[in-house]
C-alpha cells in the first residue's frame, strides 16, 4: 500500500467514524425530542375535561382516545394505542396489564416517565408510560403506545448522511492527495537518487531540501554515503599501501637472502675442500641474518601499530632493563661491523610506563641504525637517566656520518631511506625502523628529539615521564 493510499484510506475512516457517530448523536436527540413532545401533549390533553371522563369510565375512555377520529385525538396516528392504570399501575376492570419491562424501567427512573422502543416492529413503535400530574385516582397513569420517527440514520432534520458523507469524504480525499503530492514526490526522487548513488558506489550527491522529516531522512542518507565513502577510499588506501609495502619487502628481502645464500655457497665449499671458512664470511653471513631478523620484527610492530584495534600495554617497566638488553642484542653486529657499542645506566631501576615489546623495537631500531650507518672504527653510545622532576631521557648517539638536516624530519617518515653507507651498496632497508619509533614514542605520549650529536654523527632522544605510575 502507497503512503498516499494509506493516507486517504486513513482520512476516510477517520471521516466515517466522525460521521456515524455524528448521526447517531443526532438520531439520539431526535427521539429524545420526540420523547418530550408525547409526553407534553399527553398531560395537556388529559389535563383539560379528559381527566373526568376517564375517572368516570376509565376502559371506555382509553379504547375512545384510541379510535378517535384525527383531529379530535392528541396525536394523529392510525397505530395509536391508549390505556390508562392507577396509582399502583393497576389496570382498570377488564384493562390490558402493564408490561412488566415497561414497569421495571418506570421504576427504575423514579416513577414520573418510561419509554421503550420496539425496533424489531415495523414500523418502529414507541411505547411511553406516563405519570399524570394529579398521580391519583384510576387515571394517574397512562400508557400511550405511537409510531416513532423513521428508524434510520437521520442527520440534522432527517437528511441522509450520504448527502453528506459523499461530497465530504471526496473533498478531504482530494485535499489528502494535493497535501501530499509535493511530499510523496520528493520521498520519490530520494529513493531514485539513493539507488543511483548506491549503484555509483555512493559517489553521487543526494538533494537536501526542505525543513520536515523528509529532509531529515535525506539528510542521514546523505551523511551515510559519505561515511561509506570514506570507508572505501580508507579500505583502497590500505590496499594500495599493503600492495606497495608487499612489493617492497619482497624486493628487500631478495637482496639480503641473495648476499646470504652466496656466503653460505662460499662457506659450504672452503668446508669441502677442508679449509676454514673466511671469518669475514661468516660474519657477513650472520650480519644478513640480523638483518633480515630485524626487518621481520619491524613489520611485525607495524603491523601491530596499524591494526584498528591496537593497545598499548601499560606496565612498568625498568628502562635500565631495556638499554642493557638490547646493547647484549646489538653487541655482535657492532663488532663484527668494527663499531664499538657501550651503554650508560644510573642506578637502577629507572621505571617507565611502557608497553615494553614496543618500547625495545623502538630502542633497538635506533641502535642498529647506529651501528649499520657507522663507519668502522665508529662509535655509539646508549644512555638512561633520570632529567628534570620526575622524567626520563634515553640518548642514543653515534659519531658516523649523521643525517643532513634538511633529511632530519622525513626520517621518520614511513619509506624514507637515506643514501648513507650500506651493507648492500646504496639504500637498504625498508625505511621503516624510524617510523616505528615514531609511533611508539607518540603512542605513549612522550616526545622524540632527532639533531646532530656533538661527535658528528646523529643524535636521538626519547624523553618522557618516570615512575610507576601510582
Ligand atoms: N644514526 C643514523 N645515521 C645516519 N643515518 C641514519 C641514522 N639513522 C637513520 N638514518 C637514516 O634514516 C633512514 C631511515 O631509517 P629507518 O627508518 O630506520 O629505515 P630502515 O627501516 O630501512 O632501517 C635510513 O635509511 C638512514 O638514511
Ligand atoms: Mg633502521
Amino acid at each position: 500500500m502507497t503512503l498516499r493510499v494509506r493516507l486517504v484510506a486513513t482520512v476516510a475512516a477517520v471521516a466515517l467514524a466522525g460521521l456515524v457517530a455524528t448521526a447517531s448523536l443526532a438520531a439520539g436527540h431526535v427521539r429524545q425530542a420526540f420523547q418530550r413532545a408525547t409526553v407534553e401533549r399527553t398531560r395537556s390533553f388529559m389535563g383539560g375535561n379528559a381527566r373526568a371522563a376517564c375517572e368516570t369510565a376509565p376502559l371506555a375512555f382509553a379504547a375512545g382516545v384510541a379510535r378517535a377520529p384525527a383531529g379530535t385525538a392528541p396525536f394523529a396516528d392510525p397505530a395509536l394505542d391508549w390505556s390508562v392504570y392507577d396509582d399502583a399501575l393497576v389496570p382498570p376492570q377488564g384493562g390490558p396489564p402493564l408490561d412488566a419491562a415497561l414497569r421495571e424501567r418506570l421504576e427504575r427512573n423514579g416513577g414520573d416517565t418510561a419509554h421503550q422502543w420496539k425496533w424489531s416492529e415495523n414500523p418502529t413503535v414507541m411505547e411511553s408510560l406516563i405519570r399524570m400530574p394529579w398521580g391519583s385516582g384510576p387515571c394517574a397513569y397512562v400508557r400511550v403506545r405511537r409510531s416513532a420517527p423513521p428508524a434510520r440514520w437521520t442527520l440534522w432534520g432527517g437528511m441522509p448522511p450520504l448527502h453528506v458523507g459523499v461530497p465530504v469524504l471526496v473533498v478531504l480525499g482530494l485535499a489528502v492527495l494535493l497535501g501530499m503530492g509535493a511530499p510523496v514526490r520528493r520521498i520519490r526522487r530520494l529513493a531514485g537518487e539513493v539507488g543511483a548513488s548506491g549503484k555509483q558506489g555512493f559517489t553521487l550527491p543526494i538533494h537536501v531540501d526542505g525543513s520536515d522529516e523528509i529532509t531529515e531522512v535525506a539528510r542521514a542518507f546523505a551523511a551515510a554515503s559519505g561515511t561509506v565513502r570514506e570507508h572505501m577510499a580508507h579500505r583502497e588506501q590500505q590496499e594500495r599501501v599493503l600492495r606497495e609495502f608487499m612489493e617492497n619487502t619482497t624486493h628487500d628481502v631478495r637482496t639480503p637472502l641473495a648476499a646470504l645464500q652466496g656466503e653460505l655457497a662460499a662457506i659450504a665449499e672452503s668446508a669441502a675442500r677442508g679449509e676454514t671458512p673466511a671469518p669475514a664470511r661468516v660474519a657477513s653471513a650472520i650480519d644478513e641474518t640480523q638483518y633480515l631478523a630485524a626487518m621481520f620484527e619491524n613489520l611485525a610492530a607495524a603491523a601491530r601499530l596499524d591494526s584498528p584495534n591496537m593497545v598499548a600495554d601499560q606496565s612498568p617497566v625498568d628502562l635500565t632493563d631495556v638499554v642493557v638488553q638490547v646493547a647484549a642484542r646489538y653487541r655482535l653486529v657492532a663488532q663484527q661491523r668494527g663499531v664499538v657499542l657501550e651503554h650508560a645506566v644510573e642506578d637502577p631501576p629507572l621505571i617507565v610506563q611502557a608497553d615494553s615489546t614496543l618500547l625495545q623495537q623502538a630502542v633497538g631500531n635506533v641502535v642498529q641504525n647506529a651501528i649499520r650507518c657507522n663507519r668502522r672504527g665508529g662509535h655509539v653510545a646508549m644512555m638512561a637517566h633520570p632529567c628534570s622532576a620526575g622524567r626520563f631521557q634515553l640518548t642514543v648517539l653515534d659519531d658516523g656520518p649523521g643525517v643532513p638536516a634538511q633529511d632530519l624530519p622525513r626520517i621518520v617518515l614511513r619509506g624514507f631511506r637515506g643514501a648513507g653507507p650500506s651493507a648492500h651498496g646504496g639504500p637498504h632497508g625498508l625505511g621503516l625502523g624510524m617510523n616505528i619509533v615514531q609511533r611508539v614514542v607518540a603512542l605513549h605520549g612522550w616526545e622524540l628529539h632527532l639533531g646532530a650529536s656533538e661527535y658528528g654523527g646523529l643524535q636521538v632522544t626519547i624523553e618522557g615521564p618516570a615512575g610507576d605510575g601510582k
